[in-house]
């Protein structure tokens, strides 16, 4: 068989850790993959993966010490044209001229959007990863990249503790996650912050600033609130809105943004990463397409890329609980 594997959307720790179990356990398949650069625009361009020894296919060492790099070796990209009907349609023709039989494709929700409307036009196999620091797809309890952003969020979050202590200063801090609030949550809990700022619960300015004034009065001089990107337009704006209704701390903002998409996977996503990969090989060779590989309740899954795109995951009620508790 031969099998595509590319990498679209914003990039995730862990990505590599999966191109290289999937090209290992494809040749243990007798399998032969193709890396396929700049995700679904490279298809477009027909842009391939070049080993160093100038090879086309993705050999044994042309992956070697992949589990531990960030990034991808394949790039990346937000392809605008295969958003479209003509798009998909010429990436189909593409995939059969050079006779691809699969591809695996390794991003979000808009990777797996993608390869739905993909496999409406093209006859291959097609299995998609959950590649995604967001952690918002359905199909899956985590997804690739979302453990290393969280410790990243974590790592940040300490550091900024000690000058919030040292100047009694409120720091809100902006995680990414898009309208998804799991990397805020995640953060918030393990970092010990007393606000947390979710796209899942809205609260007014006055019950925020309500909430302050109570953690003032307990004597604390120095607080660490955590916003969620989709929380109104972020930490800036939470500030400004938060000084307005009388935040009696003085503060600052800081906004992680991409730092969070950076840096060596942690070993959780390292190993996800590689059971998904080895997963989704086998599920081609066992016939199967139009599915995302995924974990669910410690088990390797396939759910359809239809059900996968078609709603966010709820966030976790049971950990939302412990932070209205932990968080005081
Ligand atoms: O989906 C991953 C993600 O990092 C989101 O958390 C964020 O909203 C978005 O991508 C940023 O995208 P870009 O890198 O294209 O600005």
């Amino acid at each position: 068989m031969r099998i595509g594997i590319l990498c679209s959307g914003g990039d995730a720790p862990g990505m590599n850790a999966a191109v290289r179990s999937i090209v290992r356990t494809a040749i243990v398949c007798g399998d032969e993959v193709f890396g396929i650069k700049h995700g679904y625009e490279g298809i477009l361009n027909e842009e391939f993966y070049i080993a160093q020894d100038g090879t086309l296919v993705m050999g044994i060492r042309s992956v070697s010490g992949l589990a531990r790099l960030g990034g991808t070796i394949l790039h990346s990209s937000r392809s605008k044209r295969f958003q479209t009907e003509e798009g998909i349609i010429a990436g189909a023709k593409i995939l059969r001229k050079y006779r691809f039989d699969a591809l695996i494709a390794i991003g979000g929700n808009g990777t797996l959007s993608g390869a739905r409307d993909l496999g409406k036009v093209w006859d291959g196999q097609i299995i998609g990863l959950p590649g995604t620091i967001d952690n918002d797809l359905l199909g899956t309890d985590v997804t690739i990249g979302f453990a290393t952003a969280v410790d990243t969020a974590v790592d940040a979050v300490d550091k900024l503790r000690d000058t919030a202590g040292s100047h009694d200063l409120m720091f809100f801090v902006e995680v990414m996650g898009r309208h998804c609030g799991d990397i805020a949550l995640a953060t918030a809990i393990a970092s010990g912050a007393e606000i947390a700022c979710l796209p899942e619960v809205q609260e007014t300015p006055e019950g925020i600033v309500a909430k302050l004034m109570r953690i003032k009065d307990t004597g604390k001089a120095s607080v660490i609130a955590i916003v969620a990107e989709g929380y109104q337009n972020g930490a800036v704006e939470m500030q400004r809105i938060l000084k307005d209704a009388g935040n009696p701390f003085d503060s600052r903002a800081v906004v992680l943004g991409h730092i969070l998409r950076g840096g060596s996977p942690v070993a959780s996503d390292r190993i996800l990463a590689s059971e998904l990969g080895n997963f989704a090989v086998s599920a081609l060779v066992q016939g199967e397409t139009g599915k995302m590989a995924g974990r669910i309740n410690g088990e390797l899954t396939l759910t359809p890329f239809e059900e996968c795109v078609s709603g966010h995951k709820k966030i976790n009620d049971d950990q939302l609980r412990l932070l209205q508790v932990v968080a005081s």
